[in-house]
């Protein structure tokens, strides 16, 4: 959708392919079926030029364009390997079309798949369908995707790097020309290698991000054991070595969200069956589903026995401006909560429609920041959303029955809320 709109606006004759009846017509009426900042401004523009049309037919988008990129989604089966049921069949689909259509196309698969899939499932599959040949009749290629959600189009318009993968040097010219047009002189650097790597590359930057934010949550639970030390003070300082870096050095409640834990878990996966037993990965994982557990144990602390106490959570979606739910760690300390008997206020932004589908009733939900806080014995904050930055220590004081505050995602400063409250924060060691 964003990849969409994007080319879109920069003049591209796009068309947004999507299966689902509800959704197209959503878009089609410049209506995002989800929340990403500035994307319903961008969809209603280009929606408006004539730039950006929507079919619900995959046949009709590969008949009127040249290059196709396929974006569907490759979700975890129970057994963490991933499920490429939807990458099969938009690859039959494609392969079809392609069989009643003149030249030259080319095929850029986006979604995150595991090394090997591009050539070993989805060049099979259209070429059986099609009766054409890969690097002949049509191209192929792997383009992983790295945007964030919440800044979506931004990582588009600006992204660090594009990686290409080919299966043939005209199928990676190709896809390299559109992207020297697109970003014109603010070209990001543009890597080539075949398909394996590209997908590869994937999966290791995420398990690199993912390790990183295990190590320093690692760090942080150890900061706190320590008198006085704090971990953003840590983290601000090896963050300086360039060799290290500071982004994904932010300690908190763990990483969540559709990508980052799925594609661990594929990874895993993938890693065993080829027989190698990944060991960092392994503990990686392992160690970000115990920090909730050990946010809840921070409040265990202070408060003794959960049962009957009243915790307010502020935060519901994996980060902040997005209204994604999928994994969020704040959903893995509320279960947490509710298994010690707890009883839960909580308040997001923009997420709770979507946390209602998941938590039901088990929870109260609030309908604005102050009034999650009344009269409860605790507040966790595990997403840091601006609106709750601002939050003054009169807010929590005034209102909650015992002023607890345990900043899941060290968003307030410790001297100015440490004075007036119970202050208690993920790496953070006790002050005496
Ligand atoms: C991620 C990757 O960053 C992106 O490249 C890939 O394409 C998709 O997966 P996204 O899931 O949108 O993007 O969010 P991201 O910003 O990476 O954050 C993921 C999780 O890690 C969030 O729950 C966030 O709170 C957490 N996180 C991130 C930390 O706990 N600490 C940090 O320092 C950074």
């Amino acid at each position: 959708m964003v990849s969409a709109v994007c080319f879109a606006n920069r003049r591209h004759d796009t068309i947004l392919c999507e299966r689902d009846l509800e959704k197209a017509e959503f878009i089609r009426t410049g209506r995002p079926p989800f929340f990403e900042p500035n994307l319903e401004g961008l969809l209603r523009k280009t929606i408006d030029t004539g730039k950006l049309q929507v079919s619900t037919r995959i046949n009709n988008a590969v008949l009127n364009s040249w290059i196709t990129f396929v974006a569907v989604g490759t979700p975890s089966k129970s057994d963490g390997s991933i499920d490429l049921t939807s990458i099969e069949t938009s690859s039959a689909e494609i392969g079809e079309s392609l069989r009643g259509k003149e030249g030259y196309h080319l095929v850029v698969i986006r979604s995150t798949v595991t090394p090997g899939t591009t050539e070993n499932l989805v060049k099979p599959t259209i070429e059986k369908q099609s009766g054409k040949k890969a690097g002949e009749d049509f191209g192929l290629a792997m383009q992983p995707e790295f945007l964030r959600e919440g800044s979506a189009i931004e990582d588009t318009l600006s992204p660090d790097r594009i990686v290409i993968g080919e299966y043939d040097k005209r199928s990676g010219d190709v896809l390299h020309r559109l992207y020297l047009d697109f970003y014109k002189d603010e070209s990001p650097p543009i890597l080539r290698m075949n398909l394996a790597s590209a997908e590869m590359v994937k999966y290791a930057s995420n398990a690199f991000l993912t390790t990183k934010i295990s190590f320093i949550n690692q760090v942080a639970n150890l900061c706190e054991k320590v008198k006085a030390v704090d971990i953003v003070k840590v983290a601000d300082a090896i963050g300086l070595d360039e060799r290290i870096g500071r982004k994904f050095l932010n300690a908190g409640v763990g990483f969540g969200g559709s990508c980052l834990g799925k594609d661990l878990r594929a990874f895993i996966s993938f890693s065993r069956l080829l027989g190698y037993t990944p060991d960092i990965f392994e503990a990686v994982l392992d160690f970000n589903e115990k920090q909730a557990r050990h946010v809840v144990d921070l409040a265990e602390g202070e408060l003794g026995c959960l049962k009957g106490r009243v915790i307010a959570v502020l935060g519901l979606s994996f980060k902040p401006n997005t209204d994604d739910v999928r994994d969020s760690p704040s959903i893995r300390i509320i279960n947490e909560l509710l298994k010690e008997g707890a009883s839960l206020v909580v308040y997001d932004p923009r997420a709770i429609e979507n946390a209602r589908l998941i938590l039901g009733e088990n929870v109260r939900y609030a309908d604005s920041a102050l009034e999650c806080l009344s009269d409860t014995d605790c507040c966790i904050v595990a997403t840091e959303w601006g609106e709750f930055r601002r939050l003054s220590p009169q807010d929590f004081s005034e209102r909650m029955r015992k002023p607890l505050l345990i900043d899941g995602r060290r968003i307030f400063d410790p001297e100015v809320y440490g004075k007036n409250l119970r202050y208690i924060a993920v790496g953070l060691g006790p002050s005496r």
